[in-house]
């Protein structure tokens, strides 16, 4: 078995408990989302990346119907049987998750051994069990010997999320998991799944993320609030005009004339959608002149959106942004994923990232106690699959 340095300790991990060599190791990135909060589920627009922290996950088959998985993040082992699978409110549930739709779907799953670790930072908004999801799923791939076309893993794994973790996530984090391209965003049409990857100009700029260290508490009762609330405002666009299938199709102009006809809090609902929409195409426009203190523009325009409009920021990641915003160099500061803590994204100028590190994070910790985590960010490709 060659041995692979930087999986050293999954691979230690994993002959120490289980007595023998993993087959095979899976590297699945964490991914930030650029710009396009909270569009995903509304068919809209996304602007997200592949990031250089990931999932590493090493694992065998074992020749029953039982899984033995360990994980280095909460130092506990979780064994099951694939003829027995149920919801634990766990992190295994998202190993379960995916052996279930697999299985569901007649790809021939047998019993096996893993280890997981890795360096993403849980609860931050960084999409850690997504990359799980689409780790588990790779494995699997590799172990049992079936390929798995890429929209089939992305939509599987989101299944596994929806149905047997019960949140019900858009597609954004599994695609950029599964899709993501060194030095690339990536730009995907939540509707058609049309995508491109758009080349980030990395020369003198980069983006740095925040971790506030507070965890996404109220996440997924909050999350799915906003879908219902979202689905409010489609149906009453819809009423006005079957055409209208979606908050994406609606124009700001008509949301405006139909004020008065809405709940001011779904009135502001739809605004973020559709707003945030125009900001992900504007974006990515901006990108490809570039016009990086225009992109940056719109990603302070989308955190105001995220925080006045669609309320899923919170007093910590409000902070981090308004002290990265007075560093000098700093382009663009904004919350990303779902919200109610995790992770700011911020563009920062390369020369400036270290001061950048010291007066946000020396700031933040005077007023919060709290020490904010930085990573300097690199878009990655997606989820990888070695054999041992
Ligand atoms: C979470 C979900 C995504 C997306 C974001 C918000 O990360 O998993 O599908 O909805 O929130 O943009």
């Amino acid at each position: 078995m060659k041995r692979l340095k930087e999986y050293n300790a999954e691979i230690g991990k994993f002959a120490e408990l289980f007595s023998r060599n993993p087959e095979y190791a899976i590297k699945s990135p964490a991914r930030v989302n650029i710009i396009g909060e909270h569009t995903d589920y509304n068919r809209g627009f996304v602007f997200p990346a592949a990031i250089n922290c990931s999932t590493l996950l090493v694992a065998a088959k074992n020749g029953k119907r039982q899984v033995r998985v360990y994980s280095t993040t909460y130092n506990e082992q979780s064994e099951f049987s694939l003829d027995k699978l149920k919801r634990s409110r766990h992190w295994s549930d998202y190993v379960k998750g995916v052996a279930k739709e697999l299985m569901e779907r007649d790809y021939p799953v047998e019993g096996f051994d893993a280890v997981i670790g890795g360096d993403i930072p849980i609860a931050s908004g960084l999409s850690s069990s997504a990359s799980l999801e689409m780790a588990v799923s790779e494995a699997c791939s590799a172990l049992f010997g079936f390929s798995l076309e890429a929209w089939e893993q992305i939509k599987l794994c989101r299944r596994a999320e929806n149905h047997f973790v019960g949140v019900n996530c858009g597609i954004m984090d599994q695609f950029s998991i599964r899709m993501g391209r060194r030095g690339h965003g990536l730009f995907l049409d939540c509707r058609s799944l049309d995508y491109e990857a758009v080349p980030i100009p990395a020369d003198e700029l980069v983006f740095v993320i925040a971790d506030s260290g507070v965890e996404r508490g109220l996440g997924a009762t909050e999350y799915h609030q906003r879908q219902k609330q979202c689905a409010r405002g489609r149906l009453f666009f819809s009423s006005i005009n079957k055409s209208l299938r979606s908050l994406r199709d609606v124009e700001e102009d008509l949301l405006i004339i139909n004020r008065e006809k809405l709940d001011p809090v779904i009135f502001r609902r739809c605004r973020h959608v559709i707003t945030e929409n125009k900001r992900v195409l504007r974006a990515v426009e901006a990108l490809k002149k570039p016009d990086m203190a225009l992109f940056g523009e719109l990603m302070n325009l989308s955190h105001e959106s995220c925080k006045n409009d669609y309320e899923v920021s919170c007093k910590e990641l409000d902070l981090l942004v308004d002290l990265a915003r007075m560093v000098p160099g700093v382009l663009g500061a904004r919350m990303t994923g779902a919200g109610f803590g995790g992770c700011t994204i911020n563009l920062v100028m390369k020369n400036r990232v270290e001061e950048f590190k010291q007066k946000v994070g020396s700031m933040y910790r005077k007023s919060t106690g709290i020490r904010p985590e930085f990573f300097v960010t690199q878009p990655e490709d997606g989820v990888r699959s070695k054999k041992l």
